[in-house]
Formats: structure tokens, C-alpha cells, sequence
């Protein structure tokens, strides 16, 4: 795979237990974003070429591996998963307003915000047309849940949205809803597919969900203490949003007043113009740390959900994906 996210050494590791298999997702991505309309060809291209982690096709593939599946299925229903994740990136950048992604200007900086979210919603029903092929009605239904959910989580955000008052578990509840849910959909597919019992696929999916919510935690860290180039999105995004998010959360809680004030007024008026001093306040009161803490407290609840799994090299990459995801500077 080409372009900003190229591997890191570990990333390369957990990709060779899948290595075939994920590169005929990557084909199949690139064969269905075929449209005879050349704006959507364009800017699905785009998006899609510029790379991006692939974190939640190899979730699937290694789900459905590591629990025995021997089929083609999860090469599809990979694919979906990475479309309906494209296309929430896509609307995600447009209402946040933002300007680089996967080291490029955003779908919505270069070609609009009408375009991008109308090529988003090809992707999204691409997705859906790609899963009907799989004739699977349990899949369908639960991605039909779940991609209801990550709207609602959207939506939820931006109810939120210059809020300070936010609770800490409202904040689970969107990233649980926004994030979470598609992961935990990526391992339980791969469970599904492999025909395993409900038990499991119900494990497969806590592995997800609890992976998930570390994932977003850790994401939400790197805007306050991330770096541009390596990120391939721009830092201090979330505060011009007024996203109440966890780093913020916790310095209102255990914060000085003075650095609570600055938070407060920051979330309020939407505004990345003090953010030297809300990272300077987050930091000094202790809620980066506290951050990185929640995210590995879900990281090992993780682990946990994955210990009725066979021991082998598949279940040995989700836990080092589990690992990277909070250990990872992009
Ligand atoms: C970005 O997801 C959106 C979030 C849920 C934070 P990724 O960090 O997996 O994005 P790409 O696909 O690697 O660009
Ligand atoms: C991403 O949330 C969630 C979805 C795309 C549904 P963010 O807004 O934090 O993601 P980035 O930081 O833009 O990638
Ligand atoms: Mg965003
Ligand atoms: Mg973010």
C-alpha cells in the first residue's frame, strides 16, 4: 500500500499473518469504487489512495482467521468495513471542519464540502451493495445496527459540542457510539462469517468495542500532543470544534481554576486560540496521563475479552494491533 501511512516495521508484522488476504481487499477496494460518474472515481481515489492504518479490514481478517474461517467472505465484508469507514471520514472532515487528512488536504479542502459528502454516501451504500452479496442476513442486520449508530454518536458529538459540562460517561457513550461500534462490528463479522456461537461472536465484538473506545481515547490525546506531519491531520482540531473530549473532561475535574477556566472558556467558544494554554493545562494537571491510563485500562479489558481464543499468529496480531493502538503516534 502507497502514500502517507506506509508501514511501520510492527504494522508490516501483523499484516504478513493476512498478507494475502489483505492485499486482495486493497483490490477489491479499488475495483469497487468504479462509477461511470468520474467525480466519485476521483475523489474516492483520493481518499482511498492516500492509504490510511487499514486498521479494521485486518481486524476482520484476523477475526475470521484466527477463529478458523476458511472461506472468501471476510476478504468482502473487509472492504465494507473499510468503505463505511471512508465514508464516515469523509462527512467526519466536513462537519469538523477540517483541512488535512492522511497527510493531504482534506476531500472536503480540495474538491468542497457538497462533493464530499455526496461521494461519501456512494461509499456508504457501496458498502451496503457489497454486503448484500454476502447473503448473510445476521451480518446485514448488525450493520445495519451499527452503522445507525455511529450516526447517532455524530449526531450526539455535536449536541455536545461547546458543552463543558459534558460527563465523563457521556463522553464514552459518543466515542463508544462514533468509534467503538464499527471495530467491535469488524471483530464479531469475522466471528459470524466463521460460524462460530453466539458466545463468541459476543466476545469478538467486547474485543472490538473495549479496543474501540482505547482507540478514540488515544486519538482524542494525540490532538493535544501529536504532531501535524506525523499524524497527517492537523493538531488543536478538536478544540475549534469545542469537543469536550477526555484530556478536557479531566482537567475540569482536577484542574486548578485558573487552568478549569481556561479549558471551560476554550469548549465554550469553539476556539483554538488559547491553545497553547489549554495544552499547557492539561499537561500540568495530570490529564494526559490520566487519558493514556483509560485508554490501557480498555486496551487490557481487550486482551481479557480475547482469552477463550485459541492461542496462534492471528490472535497474536490482535493483540499487537490492541497494543499499537495505544502506543502509536498517528
Ligand atoms: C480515524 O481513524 C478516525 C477515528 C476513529 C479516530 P484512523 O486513525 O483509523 O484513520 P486511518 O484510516 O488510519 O486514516
Ligand atoms: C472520528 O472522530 C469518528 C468518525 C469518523 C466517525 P474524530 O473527528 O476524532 O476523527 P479525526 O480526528 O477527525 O480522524
Ligand atoms: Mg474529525
Ligand atoms: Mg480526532
Amino acid at each position: 500500500m502507497r502514500g502517507h501511512f506506509t508501514s511501520t516495521p510492527s504494522m508490516q508484522q501483523i499484516r504478513a499473518a493476512v498478507a494475502e488476504e489483505f492485499d486482495q481487499v486493497n483490490e477489491l477496494i479499488i475495483e469497487q469504487l468504479h462509477s461511470d460518474v468520474d467525480m466519485v472515481e476521483n475523489i474516492g481515489h483520493y481518499i482511498v489512495d492516500a492509504g490510511g492504518k487499514r486498521l479494521r479490514p485486518l481486524l476482520v481478517l484476523l477475526s475470521a482467521a484466527a477463529l478458523g474461517y476458511r472461506g472468501r467472505d471476510h476478504i468482502t465484508f473487509a472492504a465494507v468495513i473499510e468503505f463505511i469507514h471512508t465514508a464516515t471520514l469523509l462527512h467526519d472532515d466536513v462537519v469538523d471542519i477540517s483541512s488535512l487528512r492522511r497527510g493531504r488536504p482534506t476531500a472536503n479542502a480540495q474538491f468542497g464540502n457538497a462533493p464530499s459528502v455526496l461521494v461519501g454516501d456512494f461509499l456508504y451504500t457501496r458498502a451496503f451493495q457489497l454486503m448484500v452479496g454476502l447473503n448473510n442476513a445476521a451480518i446485514l442486520r448488525h450493520m445495519a445496527d451499527t452503522t445507525n449508530t455511529i450516526a447517532e454518536g455524530e449526531v450526539l458529538q455535536l449536541v455536545r459540542a461547546g458543552n463543558p459540562d459534558t460527563a465523563e460517561a457521556d463522553y464514552l457513550d459518543v466515542i463508544s457510539r462514533k468509534t467503538a461500534v464499527l471495530f467491535a462490528a469488524a471483530c464479531r463479522g469475522g466471528a459470524t462469517l466463521a460460524g462460530r456461537d453466539e458466545a463468541t461472536c459476543d466476545r469478538m465484538e467486547a474485543f472490538g468495542l473495549k479496543l474501540g473506545i482505547a482507540f478514540q481515547i488515544v486519538d482524542d490525546l494525540l490532538d493535544y500532543t501529536g504532531d501535524a506531519a506525523t499524524m497527517g491531520k492537523n493538531v488543536g482540531d478538536d478544540l475549534t470544534e469545542g469537543k469536550p473530549t477526555l484530556p478536557l473532561i479531566r482537567t475540569l475535574q482536577v484542574g486548578s481554576a485558573e487552568q478549569q477556566a481556561v479549558v471551560r472558556r476554550a469548549i465554550e467558544n469553539k476556539s483554538a486560540d488559547e491553545l497553547d494554554a489549554v495544552v499547557a493545562a492539561v499537561q500540568a494537571c495530570g490529564a494526559l496521563e490520566y487519558s493514556q491510563d483509560q485508554a490501557e485500562a480498555y486496551y487490557r479489558e481487550a486482551l481479557a475479552a480475547l482469552d477463550g481464543v485459541a492461542e496462534g499468529p492471528c490472535r497474536d496480531a490482535l493483540m499487537e494491533i490492541a497494543h499499537l493502538s495505544v502506543h502509536r503516534d498517528h
